[in-house]
């Protein structure tokens, strides 16, 4: 049985275009790459949804989301002190490696790749972003994020452009299906963190069900992150 927490929104702020950095109060042992399910409370939503830890502190969880849907939408509205209903943690996260990781993040995908790359000092996360759809001070917002990481941020073309896979033990990526086929297919040792659509996050309904290394498996529970090698793109 999985408990469902009601706890106050500290901020829930619009950071560029349609993404919102929402932290939500309380005490949580996390692991890098899991995430939680969300719901707001009191408002018409039936589905929790799935959305991944960017920090996590004393005070508090942080999520970094973009608005897709009717769900996020209606987060993206809530306001300070505002209740969440959430419950997690869930899924593997990204596995402990040794040596030097590249984290390789396209859009939104950042999102669970910050908390990763603060707990793995050493590592250089590299993110891509549409050039066409954020004003420059909006870029500036985004980046400032993510100060305290090494952190390479490419603007338009293709993010694989800018990296030296060779110099790299392991990777870590997040992003659309795409780039993380493409990342896997230049390193021998990448982890891709799939997103499907989840209904329960528990492994009890599944909807995350898909083909990874030739045998089923659910997404929620036995992911999000699995060897790219093994991922059907
Ligand atoms: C493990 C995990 C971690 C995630 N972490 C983050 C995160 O950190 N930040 C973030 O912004 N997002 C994250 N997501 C994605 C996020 O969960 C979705 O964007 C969110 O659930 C969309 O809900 P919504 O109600 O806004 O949109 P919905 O109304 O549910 O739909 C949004 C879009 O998805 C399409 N869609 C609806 N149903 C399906 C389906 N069954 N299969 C495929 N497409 C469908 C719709 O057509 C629509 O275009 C994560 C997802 C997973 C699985
Ligand atoms: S979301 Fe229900 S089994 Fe994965």
């Amino acid at each position: 049985m999985f408990q469902v927490r009601e706890q106050e929104i500290i901020f829930n702020e619009k950071i560029a275009g349609d993404i919102y950095l929402m932290k939500i109060s309380g005490s949580y042992e996390v692991k890098e790459g899991q995430f939680f399910m969300l719901k707001a409370e009191g408002r018409d939503m039936t589905l929790f949804r799935p959305i991944s830890i960017f920090d996590c502190d004393s005070y508090g969880v942080s999520f970094l989301y973009s608005v897709r849907g009717k769900g996020t939408e209606i987060f993206s509205k809530m306001k300070e002190s505002d209740t969440m209903l959430l419950h997690g943690p869930y899924g593997n996260g990204f596995p402990k490696t040794e040596g030097k990781i590249a984290m390789v993040a396209g859009g939104i995908g950042m999102a669970p790749l910050y908390l990763t790359a603060r707990r793995n000092p050493g590592s250089d996360l590299y993110i891509g972003i549409r050039e066409d759809l954020y004003s420059q001070e909006e870029l500036q917002l985004l980046e400032g994020l993510f100060e305290g990481c090494s952190v390479k941020f490419k603007i338009g073309g293709l993010i694989t452009e800018i990296i030296d896979f060779d110099k790299y033990d392991s990777v870590f990526t997040c992003g659309p299906e795409v780039m993380m086929k493409a990342v896997s297919e230049l390193h021998p040792d990448v982890y891709v963190s799939l997103e499907k659509h989840m209904g329960c996050g528990l492994g009890a309904c599944l909807s995350c069900s898909c083909k990874v290394g030739g045998k089923m498996v659910k997404v929620c529970k036995d992911g999000p992150v699995f060897k790219g090698t093994e991922v059907n793109f």
